[in-house]
């Protein structure tokens, strides 16, 4: 079965092409970083209009990348949410119009599923059970995974994402959006030890994150150093480590008791501050001492991507479950709400 994944909740489109029988046939994203940097952050309206103009091409270009036609696509899994309403809906009416042309069935896709699952897209795939560590822009959860759509919440962020806080210490430090990958490269010129930020909440017990006391312990960090004039580039550096240290080791603390809580070895890390280098390592090291392993997607599938989308979607189509004609998408959506997978995947 070959299944066309579009991926529109944000500020990517992404389309990909899954065979179930041959994986990954091909993929293709456009970003719309440049679109939104000058505003600081994504700005809904603007992100529908792109994708408007860019799903269509993007699908042409990934069917002809599998050297195949429409007539050799058999379903379409798209993005029903979490997200922007209008940019969901942009993937939603496309994939539908679509699919009631083709005369295929269509499966609106939960978009953390998709980042869940992304990891099963690699060579070395993890088995159930194990414990998910979702870190998005939007999103900080670490989930119990007993098999697709089997999913218990165990934990949360209580205020804002792992993937926001990054961009906003970006912000204050005044690097372009999305903040994540320039804070990490910023940080790799830190100097160790300079600055100590705090471990929200490590030292309670449970499972929940929260991340909005650290950007104001970084606030105030930057406020006094000013007090002294302009920022110099090795303090910027030095701040960049601090935070990004406490993010780190604020998710390893927490996977591990996760994994013991759950008495689990496996733990699956996705979204796109998965892609960050110093969380893998200190997870891979920390993990490994107490005989765990750890799962990630390429990094190419850590941020939003179509072949997350039609993988997820793959295997629930495969399994029989389509939606109805109508269109519909679900800016918040929990997770938990997913119908189990019944057959194997
Ligand atoms: O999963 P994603 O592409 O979109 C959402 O579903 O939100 O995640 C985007 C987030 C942004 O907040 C971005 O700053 C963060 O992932 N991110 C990173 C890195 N690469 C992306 N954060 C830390 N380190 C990175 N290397
Ligand atoms: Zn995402």
């Amino acid at each position: 079965m070959n299944v066309l994944g579009i991926e529109t909740s944000c500020d990517e489109t992404g389309i990909a092409l899954y065979s179930t029988d041959r994986g990954l046939l091909a993929h293709a994203l456009y970003s719309q970083i440049e679109v939104h940097r000058e505003y600081g952050g994504v700005v809904p309206e603007l992100a529908s209009r792109d994708h408007v103009r860019k799903t269509l091409p993007l699908i042409d270009e990934v069917l002809a990348g599998a050297d195949l036609g429409a007539k050799d696509v058999d379903a379409i899994a798209y993005t029903a949410g979490p997200g922007l309403v209008g940019a969901l809906m942009v993937g939603a009416t496309l994939a539908r119009g679509l699919a009631l042309g083709w005369g295929v069935p269509a499966l609106g896709v939960h978009h953390m599923e998709g980042h869940l699952l992304a990891p099963m897209l690699e060579e070395e795939r993890p088995e159930f059970p194990f414990v998910a560590l979702l870190v998005s822009g939007g999103h900080t959860q670490l989930v119990r995974v007993d098999g697709i759509g089997m999913y218990k919440l165990l934990g949360e962020s209580v205020d804002d994402a792992a993937g926001e806080a990054f961009d906003k210490a970006a912000k204050m430090l005044g690097l372009p959006y999305p903040g994540g990958p320039h804070v990490a490269r910023l940080a790799e010129g830190g100097t160790k030890d300079r600055f100590e930020f705090p471990r929200p909440m490590v030292n309670r017990p449970g499972l929940d994150f929260s991340f909005s006391g650290l950007k104001t312990h970084t606030l105030t960090t930057i406020r006094s150093l000013e007090g002294d004039g302009e920022l110099s580039e090795q303090d910027r550096a030095d701040v960049a480590r601090a935070f990004e240290e406490a993010v780190v080791s604020t998710l390893v603390i927490k996977c591990r008791r996760a994994l013991e809580q759950e008495n689990l070895s496996r733990l699956v890390m996705a979204g796109g501050v998965s892609a960050n280098r110093k969380l893998r390592q200190q997870l891979a090291n920390t993990l490994s001492k107490q005989g765990a392993e750890v799962f990630y997607p390429g990094l190419a599938f850590c941020t939003d991507n179509g072949a997350m989308i039609a993988y997820a979607g793959a295997q629930r189509l495969a399994a029989g479950q389509c939606d109805g004609p109508d269109v519909q998408v679900r800016p918040r959506w929990p997770m938990t709400d997913l119908p189990a997978l019944t057959v194997a995947s």
